[in-house]
């Protein structure tokens, strides 16, 4: 079984608890990546006005193709209690080639139940598994445990 991680991130959470995931799994990793948001308050508002209207941006080619993988596990950031626009552009962009998928949200505190039945709306297709992880865990370290939890069911999937 061969798995991709692929994932968006604006300011390292998600790039952080993916490596985590990608390392523990032997998998392989892509960062989904978009010009269209920056690290700026006029960036942060777009981000907001963006994901609020659900509007899809451009993303940067892909190094590998998520089609080729047995598993992808998709993951990026909560912005205004929806998953990024650029995680919801990958998903319709790419989602209807890929076999079986795993979700992986990082976010604030709020809107993660309502953003992961979104994902799986856009997908198609249900998540084999999902990992939701704090801002305040991922500082603190406090999620390499979910990780590892979250790594072994996704292993024990493959197995069966
Ligand atoms: C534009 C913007 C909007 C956000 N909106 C929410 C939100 O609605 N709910 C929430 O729990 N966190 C929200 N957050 C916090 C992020 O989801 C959280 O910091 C996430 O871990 C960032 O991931 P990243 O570092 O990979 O970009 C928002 C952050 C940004 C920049």
């Amino acid at each position: 079984m061969t798995t991709l991680v692929v994932y968006y991130s604006l300011s390292g959470n998600t790039r952080t608890v993916a490596t985590a995931l990608a390392q523990r799994l032997g998998a392989d990793i892509e960062e989904i990546r978009c010009s269209r948001y920056t690290r700026s308050f006029s960036g942060f508002l777009r981000a907001c006005y963006d994901s609020w209207r659900g509007y899809l941006p451009q993303l940067e080619p892909l190094q590998h193709a998520p089609s080729r993988y047995d598993l992808v596990v998709v993951g990026g950031p909560i912005w205004a209690w929806h998953p990024a626009p650029p995680v919801r552009a990958f998903l319709r962009q790419e989602a209807s080639r890929i076999p079986a998928m795993a979700f992986l949200l990082t976010h604030g505190g709020a809107a993660a139940q309502q953003s992961l039945r979104e994902m799986e709306q856009l997908a198609g297709q249900a998540p084999t598994a999902t990992l939701v992880v704090r801002e305040v865990d991922i500082k603190n370290g406090g999620f390499e445990a979910a990780v590892s939890s979250f790594a072994s069911t996704l292993q024990k999937q493959q197995a069966a």
